[in-house]
């Protein structure tokens, strides 16, 4: 998405760099606007450092390009933040005295304010009344955090956290697809192109397990697997670019979780199994991408078991893990609902069989809707970051191949689950 930050001249304004590194992280092109009062608390230089793209604050820069006009025109969403008293006030009666009020009154997409000030400047009619007017007008102002503001004072007037105006702009932009469909945009992915809607998932809540399970032995001790997790993050980073309300339910992974994201860590096969049933229970969507032990120390030892000369060597007796896919899709089909579950599948060729009619036969027997499965090798796969898998579906269709980096792959299962979704039960 191509965003336009305008940054107020507040001193707030520090904190918004902590935002445009959401939205860069998230994969959006992002251009900054300070205001002229802005650049004293924050410089130039940094918001063009953190955006990777050149900052100015005046229309007679580039004039050639006709910047007050085309950022406007080409952003598909403009966020200001802090958004001060004087801000507000310039917007709500169409001033065009700087490049970011004039961009204001060029814009076509989707407005958000996040306000700060003092609450005495909140509270006034006059701002009262500005904000009103441009709420009028369809523009998106944020209710101002309370707290502590910068001199003794306290009260409504802080910036609203950086992750809550992420939020609130992601939604904005999503939301605007609910009530007006974008026209059809192009997804390029490793596989080729789809034409699906901009945000497929806009709306829908999904929860990805990801990483590998750690089943403890003692206190220093367990029984791990090679499990990365780079695959379940990719597709958590791809699940809320496509718009959804995203939980990652985290057992060890060697990356960090995506920005946007609800992450609940979890360590050991059960306490998965705890949070997962209960983060079903509020999804439309589950992607049990985690690589889960499909046994567990039968006796887990309170103190770090010893070697001694005069005792045999110990010896681990492994009891099952419950199998949470199975699981997840037994509660979903006794529920009756239309929830979409999708498992993930290691898989590797024998004498008996290859890889393809093993996942099949997986694939009944845990009764998702789609299984993604992956030809596990010794260096395939596992910490790797290219991926080639094969998406099968309950429903017989032709098995779907995909291959590319792990965010790649993801974007297509993502693309796929978004498709299903509107066949299974489409937007009204
Ligand atoms: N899975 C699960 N609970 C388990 C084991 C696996 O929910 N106890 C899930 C995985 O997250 C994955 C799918 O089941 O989505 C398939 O995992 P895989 O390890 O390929 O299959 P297993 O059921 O363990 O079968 P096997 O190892 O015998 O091939």
């Amino acid at each position: 998405m191509r965003i336009v930050l305008g940054v107020g001249g507040g001193i707030a304004a520090y904190k918004v760099a902590s935002l445009l590194r959401l939205f860069t992280e998230a994969g959006h092109d992002v251009t900054v606007i300070p205001t002229e009062a802005a650049s004293r608390f924050v410089g130039v230089a940094t918001w063009e450092a953190l955006s990777g793209n050149p900052v100015t604050n005046s229309v007679f820069d580039d004039v050639d390009q006709v910047k007050h006009v085309r950022l406007g025109h080409e952003a598909d969403l403009i966020v200001v933040a802090p958004a001060t008293a004087d801000l507000l006030a310039r917007a709500a009666t169409g001033q065009a005295n700087d490049l970011l009020t004039n961009t204001l009154l060029m814009a076509s997409g989707p407005v958000l304010f996040a306000p700060a000030m003092h609450t005495e400047m909140w509270q006034h009619a006059a701002t009262q009344a500005n904000v009103e007017t441009l709420r009028s007008r369809g523009v998106t102002v944020l209710e101002p955090a309370s707290g502590r503001l910068t001199g003794s004072d306290s009260g409504p007037g802080r910036l609203p956290e950086p992750e809550a105006i992420f939020e609130a702009a992601m939604a904005l932009a999503h939301g605007l697809q609910a009530v007006a469909p974008l026209s059809p945009s192009v997804n390029v992915t490793a596989g080729g192109t789809s034409t699906g809607p901009l945000f497929p998932l806009a709306g829908r809540t999904v929860t990805i397990s990801a990483g590998g399970t750690r089943e403890p032995l003692d206190p220093v001790r367990f029984l791990g697997n090679r499990s990365s997790g780079k695959q379940g993050v990719a597709l958590a980073a791809a699940a809320r670019d496509a718009g959804a309300t995203v939980r990652l339910v985290a057992a060890h992974m060697e990356v960090p979780a995506p920005a946007g994201v609800e992450l609940i860590a979890v360590e050991t096969a059960l306490q998965l199994r705890e949070v997962m049933l209960a983060a079903a229970a509020e999804s439309d969507v589950v992607i049990m991408a985690a690589a889960v032990a499909d046994f567990r120390p039968a006796e887990v030892s309170g103190s770090k078991i010893k070697k001694r000369d005069d005792t045999a060597d110990p010896v681990i007796t492994l009891i099952r893990n419950p199998d949470i896919l199975h699981e997840l899709v037994a509660v979903r089909d006794a529920a009756g609902s239309s929830q979409l579950v999708v498992g993930f599948a290691a898989e590797t060729g024998d004498e008996q069989g290859d890889v393809l009619s093993y996942a099949e036969a997986k694939l009944k027997r845990k009764g998702c809707d789609l299984l993604v499965v992956n030809h596990v090798g010794a260096d395939k796969v596992f910490g790797q970051d290219n991926n080639s898998v094969v998406i099968l579906s309950r429903a017989g269709s032709e098995p779907q191949s995909a291959a590319g980096s792990k965010q790649d792959v993801a974007a297509i299962v993502i693309d796929r689950i978004g498709s299903e979704l509107s066949r299974v039960f489409p937007r009204t």
